[in-house]
């Protein structure tokens, strides 16, 4: 078991169904530490970035449109195993493969609509958090606050 950090975006929509604090407390619940969390409105040049392994599939564009088509929550969430921890709270990917009492089996719309996003490795973690935090925007008290 080691500490991790993962990157996870809440996306376009949940706020407007009013399910942001049911998502974040399914990650209290499990222990995980909110490190660092902003609304933002993506740019176009920031979700082909954020995005760019997908680039060259049928469904990048589609992606790309709803991605930045409203305000997205981002956040890091550190905990022991957080990358397995947060995607297996997330569930699949595919709307018809997400099972019941995960985040997109409980609330996924479609594929596109699928709720979160979250780190599917600690090599995207680490790219993925340095594209939309800046050091000085993370916390991290699972240290001693005492220091
Ligand atoms: S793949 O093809 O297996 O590499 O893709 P996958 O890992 O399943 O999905 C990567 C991200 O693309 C989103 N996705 C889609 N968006 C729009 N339309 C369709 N059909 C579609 N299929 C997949 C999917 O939600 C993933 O986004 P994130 O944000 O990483 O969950």
């Amino acid at each position: 078991m080691s500490y991790q950090r993962s990157f996870v975006m809440v996306k376009p929509g949940i706020f407007r169904r009013k399910i942001v604090g049911e998502i974040i407390s399914r990650m209290e619940k499990k222990r995980l530490d909110i490190l660092a969390m902003k609304m933002i409105k993506i740019s176009p040049k920031l979700a082909q970035h954020h995005y760019h392994e997908h680039v060259d599939k049928s469904f990048f564009k589609n992606l790309l449109s709803y991605i930045c088509s409203g305000e997205v929550l981002v956040m890091v969430v550190g905990g022991e195993n957080a990358i397995t921890q947060i995607r297996s709270l997330c569930g699949a990917t595919k709307v018809e493969d997400a099972a019941a009492g995960s985040i997109r089996g409980d609330y996924a719309v479609s594929t596109t609509e699928n709720v979160i996003h979250a780190s599917d490795s600690p090599e995207s973690a680490m790219r993925e958090i340095d594209l939309f935090f800046r050091k000085e925007e993370i916390f991290a008290y699972n240290m001693d606050i005492s220091q």
